[in-house]
C-alpha cells in the first residue's frame, strides 16, 4: 500500500530524476526534434514540487490531477498537454482514495496512457512515448499484481525494450516525423523520459 505522503515523496523523487536526465532527454530532442524536451520536463515537475505543499494533504487522485494541471500549463510542447492528460486520467480513477494497491496503480497507469493515446492519436510503432508506455503496461499485467516487486521490474524491462525499439523506427507523430526516415537510429525522447519516470517509481518501491 502506498498512501498520499509516499505519493507526494515519490513525485519529488520523480522531479529529481528528470532533473539529473534533463541534459540526456534535450540532447536526445536535438537530434530528433528541437531540444527542449528535457528542458520543458524539468521545468513542469519543478513546478509540481514547489506546489505540491498546497494539495499534500489530499487525496492521490486530487493530488495527481493536480499534477496535470500543473504539467499542461508548465511542460509545453507536445509532451506537457499528453503528460499532462495522463495524470489528470490517472488521477480520476483514484478519486477521494487515500492510499493505492498495485491494482489501482495498473489502472492508474492504464487511464494515464489511454489519456495520451485520446490527446495524441497514436499508435503503437510511431517512435512515441507510447512505444514505452504500451509495452510496459502489457508486462506489469501479465506479471499480475500479487508480487509487486516483479510487476514493476517486468515495467521497467519493458519499456526500456521499448525505448530500444523506437531506435529502430521512423516518427509519424510530432516533430520528429518531420525528419522521416533520418528519424530512425535515435530513441525518442519521450519514451526515455517516461522510461526515467517509471523506473524511479520501481526504484522507490
Ligand atoms: N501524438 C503523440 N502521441 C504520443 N506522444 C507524442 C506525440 N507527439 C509527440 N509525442 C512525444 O513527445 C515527445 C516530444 O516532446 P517535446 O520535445 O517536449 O515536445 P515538442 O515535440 O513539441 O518539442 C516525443 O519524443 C514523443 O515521445
Ligand atoms: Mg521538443
Amino acid at each position: 500500500m502506498t498512501n498520499n505522503a509516499k505519493v507526494v515523496e515519490l513525485l519529488k523523487q520523480i522531479s529529481d530524476k528528470i532533473d539529473e536526465n534533463a541534459q540526456f532527454l534535450t540532447e536526445l530532442d536535438a537530434a530528433i526534434g528541437d531540444s527542449d524536451h528535457g528542458i520543458n520536463m524539468a521545468r513542469g515537475f519543478k513546478k509540481v514540487v514547489e506546489d505540491l505543499p498546497g494539495v499534500a494533504e489530499q487525496d492521490i487522485g486530487a493530488i495527481l490531477k493536480k499534477v496535470g494541471m500543473i504539467l499542461v500549463s508548465t511542460v509545453g510542447g507536445a509532451s506537457g498537454p499528453l503528460y499532462g492528460t495522463a495524470f489528470m486520467k490517472a488521477g480520476g480513477v483514484v478519486s477521494g482514495k487515500m492510499e493505492i494497491n498495485a491494482d489501482d496503480f495498473l489502472e492508474i497507469l492504464e487511464a494515464g496512457i489511454g489519456g495520451v493515446q485520446m490527446r495524441g492519436k497514436a499508435e503503437k510503432g510511431e517512435k512515441t512515448m507510447l512505444d514505452a508506455m504500451l509495452p510496459a503496461l502489457d508486462a506489469m499485467k501479465a506479471a499480475g499484481t500479487a508480487d509487486t516487486r516483479a510487476m514493476l521490474d517486468a515495467g521497467v524491462a519493458a519499456a526500456k525494450e521499448g525505448v530500444e525499439y523506437t531506435k529502430t523506427i521512423i516518427a509519424t507523430k510530432g516533430r520528429a516525423s518531420y525528419l522521416g526516415e533520418r528519424s530512425i537510429g535515435h530513441q525518442d525522447p519521450g519514451a526515455t523520459s517516461f522510461t526515467v519516470i517509471l523506473e524511479t517509481i520501481a526504484e522507490a518501491y
